[in-house]
This record gives structure tokens, sequence and C-alpha cells, in this order.
């Protein structure tokens, strides 16, 4: 549990850690070699810690030095993906075409739906068989076969994060070309693309494509992860909530272009350098419309705290979610704060109050979690949010970076 005592205005700097969502397919990309593969700026989190369970089990050695990740091993892979680990966190199943394309065949449970909704993975399926691998889904496990996978061209129907990493870790020791038309631009997947092409692929952003020529064999590399921007994104509007001014130091300001956008709008002073990014709040922001889109959209991984954010606002906002089905999660929570959401299919219309009032309240998932601890530092008075395990899995740190921002929170345990 955090108990936070609301009310405090935040400044200062923060600095930021490596991005959880860049870490976790780099993880799952030194399945691909034998040789080390060496991460720099990785964040420790439950979820690096889940994809590092996983691939110990399947054969690999992992090695933690400070912030620097080494993995080496595993020339007999294990085919097999532990089941509870792949439902403990829906990117494990990230290792199934690198399995497939390593040993020839994988076996991985199908990661079901989550606090966001149903979350299918017939993009990724679609993909892996135009790459030749024969696919029988049976007793909720994806078993996957190919001697060799060959590229192809994907279409992919939604820009999926996912799908687009998945098939650019199968692409890599495809034979030939494998092209996926729409893929996902995140920085992530960017990152991702560039760690495979220190091991040896050739990989080439194209318009509306991206290129990916296999090797039959990969190399190890040794790569940096890029800032994480949502939680970047987090902090900023933590200053911003509480009429604070933060300073976040390492994340990149062009990664958070739309954010920066509506914080502007919303009133608030941003300013920025190359590597920082600062936010002032104002004294009580300016309503603003907006809708997740994938990137360079606004990430649907700040809406929530963004919706914490203009639940104060003056005036009537509304929010429209374009990525996930259900991502409301926060907005019971936040009522129970004396916030004012109506939703509607996938729309939240937001009436800003002019004060939240704390409560002892319940987070469902990473961001939700953020966004509940957030709305508890503008609230006057003491707040206690549950289901702290979530901030975990997606925030380094995240009680200590706040306290050095004037925030006054501390973990209980849940
Ligand atoms: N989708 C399908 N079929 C598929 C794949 C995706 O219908 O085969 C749908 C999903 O159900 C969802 C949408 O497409 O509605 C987008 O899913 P996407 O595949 O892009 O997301 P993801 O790869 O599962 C990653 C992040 C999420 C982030 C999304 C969107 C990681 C490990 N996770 O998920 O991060 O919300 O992209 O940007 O990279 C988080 O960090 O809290 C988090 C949930």
């Amino acid at each position: 549990m955090i108990k936070v005592r609301g009310g405090e205005r935040l400044c200062g700097e923060v600095p930021i850690s490596g991005a959880k969502n860049a870490a976790l397919p780099a993880i799952f990309a030194s399945l691909l070699t034998t040789e080390p593969v060496i991460i720099h700026n990785v964040p420790r989190l439950a979820d690096v810690e889940t994809a590092l369970d996983l691939i110990r089990n399947l054969g690999k050695e992992v090695v933690w030095r400070a912030e620097t990740l080494e993995i080496r091993g595993g020339e007999e892979l294990c085919w097999e993906a532990p089941a509870e680990l792949v439902q403990r966190m829906r990117a494990s199943f990230l290792c199934l075409g690198p399995l497939l394309a390593r040993a020839g065949k994988a076996k991985v449970a199908m990661p079901g739906g989550c606090a966001l909704g149903p979350r299918p993975v017939d993009f990724h399926l679609y993909g892996l068989a135009k790459l030749g691998a024969s696919i029988i889904v049976k007793d909720g496990a994806v078993v996957a076969e190919a001697a060799r996978l060959r590229g192809h061209m994907v279409y992919l129907d939604f820009p999926s994060v996912g799908a687009t990493e998945q098939l650019l870790l199968a692409g890599a020791l495809a034979e030939g070309e494998t092209v996926v038309i729409n893929p996902a631009r995140e920085p992530e997947v960017v990152d991702l693309a560039e760690l495979l092409r220190k091991m040896g692929a050739e990989v080439a952003w194209d318009g509306d494509r991206v290129r990916i020529r296999g090797r039959e064999t990969l190399g190890g590399a040794e790569h940096t992860l890029i800032p994480d921007r949502i939680e970047a994104g987090t902090y900023l509007l933590a200053g911003a909530i509480t009429h604070g001014r933060v300073r976040t130091i390492g994340a990149k300001p062009r990664h958070l272009a739309a954010l920066l956008d509506r914080l502007s709008l919303a009133g608030c002073e941003v300013e920025f350098g190359e590597n920082w990014v600062e936010v002032r709040g104002p004294t009580r922001p300016k309503p603003v419309d907006f809708r997740t889109w994938p990137y360079p959209g606004f990430p649907t991984d700040l809406q929530p705290p963004m919706v914490a954010f203009l639940t104060l606002a003056e005036g009537r906002s509304t929010v429209t979610e374009t990525v996930y089905a259900a991502r409301f999660g926060h907005v019971e929570p936040l009522l129970q704060m004396g916030a004012k959401i109506q939703v509607s299919g996938n729309v939240q219309v937001v009436e800003g109050v002019e004060q939240l009032r704390p409560a002892a309240v319940e987070a469902t998932d990473i961001r939700a979690g953020a966004a509940l601890v957030l709305a508890a530092l503008a609230a006057p008075g003491e707040s206690y949010v549950r289901g702290e395990h979530h901030l975990r899995r997606g925030y380094e740190s995240f009680g200590e970076k706040l306290r050095r921002l004037g925030a006054k929170v501390w973990e209980e345990g849940d």
C-alpha cells in the first residue's frame, strides 16, 4: 500500500530510468543468439525480473551489474515457456518468435485478457504464419513449428507494438526479407530494431513499412536502452497536478510531443532541452480534449494520469481511448476521490472539480495506479493506494523519486 499525504507542491529534478517497454523485448532478443548481449540502463522492475526468470527457464544465464545486464549461454533452448510466467506478464509472449526461430518449435501459453480489456494475439500469430510457421492453439497454449522461418510481407491491421516486435524478432533469423506494413513506430520498437541491427540483422524503416533481412545466426551486442517516456510523463503530470515545477532528466522531449502539446493547452509552462523537460503547473488547468493514438499520438499509457490531472480542470474535457477497449480502471477510484467522470463507450467526459478528496482506493494496473497516486498527491489529506505491486511492475523507485520532489509518500507493503 502507498500512503500519500496530499497537498504538497512537487518541485525539483528527477532522473528517468531506462524504458520498461524497451527492456522487455531487448531481453527476449537475447534468445536469438548464443553470444553475450549486454544491455545498459535497465530498470529494476518486477516485469524485468519476470522476463529474466523466463529466459533463465529457457536456458539463458543472466548477470546483473548495477544497471547493466549481461545475458549469455543458451546453446540449447528449452522450447516450452512456463505458463505461469507468460500469464503473469503479457509481454512474455514475445519469446514465441525467438524460440521458434532458434529451436524450430515453441510452446507458449496464450496470455489472455487483462485489466485493460481483451488483448488478443491474433496479429502475432497471423504474422508468424506468413513467415511459414505452422501454428496450433491447443489447451490454452500456442504450439508453433517451422524448420526455418522465411521472410514475407505482413500487413498489420493495427500498428500493434507487440506484433511488430514479434515479427522483427522472428524476422531477424528468418531466411530473406520480412516486410511489416503498417508497423508500430513507438520509440521502444525502434530501439529493439536498433539492437537487432547491432546483432547483425539488416533493418530499414521505409515510409509505411519496416524491412528486416534475417541472418542464419546472430551475434552478441552491447546496447543502451532509451529512457522511459511514460515514466517521465508521469512525473511531469505529478508536478502539474500539484501546481509544482518538475524537471525530468534523461527523457527525450521529442518522445513526449503529444503530452507536452496538451499540457501547454491546459495552461502549463513547458520548457525543454535535448535531454530534459520541465513543466510548471497552472493554478487550475484549462480543460483539453485528446484521444489516444499510436505513436506519435498521445500514448494510451499516459491516458489515466492525464485524466487524473484533468479532473481538476476548469471545465469539461473529452478523452477518447482508441488503443484499448476498456482502459478505465482509474475511473471508479477517481470517482471515490470526488472526480466527475462519465464513461460512454470509449469516451470519458471529465467535468473538472475544484478539489479532490483523499480516499482509500485500489490500483488495478500500472498506469491506473500512477493516476491514483497523482490524484492523491493533489488531494489535501491522507489517501491510501492499494495494489502497490502494480506500480512496482513499471516504476523504478517510485516512492523514492516522488519524495525527492517533495511528496509525502510512504510505501507500507500491500
Ligand atoms: N491487438 C490485437 N491483436 C494483436 C495485438 C494487439 O487486437 O495481436 C490490440 C490490443 O488488444 C490492443 C491494441 O491492439 O487493443 C494495441 O496493442 P499492442 O499490441 O500495440 O500493445 P502491446 O504490445 O500488448 C505495448 C505496451 C503497453 C502499451 C501498448 C500500446 C509493452 C510491454 N507493453 O503493449 O504498455 O499500452 O503497447 O502502446 O511494450 C504499460 O506499460 O503499462 C503497457 C500496458
